[in-house]
């Protein structure tokens, strides 16, 4: 028999199998039955041999086609049949409206992260931009510029992290302060917020990290008085109540005068209770007027200009508001804790 009269054959014989497949399975056995390694086409190929060279480019030409043209009609028909039989059987099945929805839970800001926002548009309100420094810092930067010299006892304060030789996490966002003084002529009204490393116990109060928020102002003529306003302005705003505020001298190398600033106590008002350890305080931040030294390592004349700094933790505003005894809750990602508010 000729070759041609072969692949008409197996041409014939496909359209009858074809006709008579009900299953996309039985289609599969078809591809098998044609086109597998012992299949009916495959087997076409031991006859090329006996063909001379000259039929042979045409012959294996038919062959070729054949075969494209097989797996085109398996491919259909498998597709065909596999759709019916989908139908058919979602036709059988009844879907139970009764069966509870699988819930989802919804994300949400992060209770840290919502202080720090309220906060930054409370300053921004008040006409502070927001800058960011950056978390890995320089000695420079974090200490030196700030007027923290080498052997300064008040860098023992802060237990820093050294990653190698001079740069370190960086121990409070007041590492923002020279960076834009360099970058900025005066007026300077930023308010800088981020998170801050320190090597100290972890407990119920401190933890290795925490976020601060840093805010400078320098310009001519800023004073005491306009450092005393703004914070008492802020937190007012932050409680949605008039607060008092108090404030205690105390020690920054960067700032001077520098003092620690209280609220007085959201939970008692001040009559003293277990929050403000009967004290009717709390302290919720560090302050001063911007050192001399300091203004000069940004680049800007003592003579000129004055400014003032402040420096909080959000953090603690979130521990207040809520009434949260402990920082671990907050900090460690406990979902279970975090969806109740
Ligand atoms: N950087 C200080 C700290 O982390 C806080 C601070 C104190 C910031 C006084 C200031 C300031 O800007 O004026 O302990």
């Amino acid at each position: 028999m000729s070759v041609e009269k072969t692949l008409h054959k197996i041409q014939n014989a496909l359209d009858q199998d074809l006709k008579a497949v009900t299953s996309a399975k039985e289609v599969e056995l078809l591809r098998v039955k044609y086109l597998g390694k012992k299949g009916s086409i495959q087997g076409l190929m031991s006859l090329l041999r006996t063909c001379t060279p000259e039929e042979r480019p045409q012959i294996g030409k038919l062959i070729n086609e054949l075969k494209v043209k097989t797996t085109t009609l398996l491919d259909e028909k498998e597709q065909k049949l596999g759709a019916l039989e989908l139908n058919e059987q979602l036709k059988g099945e009844v879907e139970d409206v009764t069966l509870p929805g699988r819930r989802r839970n919804q994300g949400r800001r992060h209770i840290s992260l919502e202080t720090l926002d309220e906060a930054l548009d409370i300053l921004m309100g008040m006409g502070f931009s927001v800058q960011y420094g950056p978390d890995i810092e320089s000695d420079y930067y974090n200490f030196e510029a700030l007027n923290f010299a080498k052997d300064h006892p008040a860098r023992d304060m802060q237990d820093t992290f050294y990653i190698s030789g001079d740069t370190l996490l960086r121990t409070h966002t007041s590492n923002i302060q020279v960076r834009v003084m360099e970058g900025t002529k005066p007026p300077i009204r930023i308010v800088g917020p981020g998170n801050c490393y320190r090597n100290e116990d972890i407990t119920p109060r401190s933890h290795v990290q925490f976020l601060q928020i840093e805010v400078l102002y320098v310009d001519k003529n800023v004073t005491f008085a306009d450092l005393m306003a703004t914070l008492k302005e802020f937190y007012t705003k932050f409680f949605s109540k008039e607060m008092k505020l108090r404030y205690r001298p105390s020690y920054f190398p960067f700032v001077e005068p520098g003092m620690e600033v209280d609220i007085n106590c959201i939970s008692c008002g001040g009559e003293g209770c277990i929050l403000c350890k009967n004290s009717g305080w709390l302290e919720v931040c560090g302050a001063g007027m911007v050192h001399p030294e300091v203004l000069k390592s940004g680049g800007v004349d003592p003579e000129e200009y004055t400014g003032y700094a402040f420096g909080m933790g959000p953090d603690r505003l979130t521990l207040l508001r809520h009434g949260i005894p402990d920082i671990r809750l907050v900090l460690e990602d406990n979902l279970r804790f975090l969806q109740q508010f």
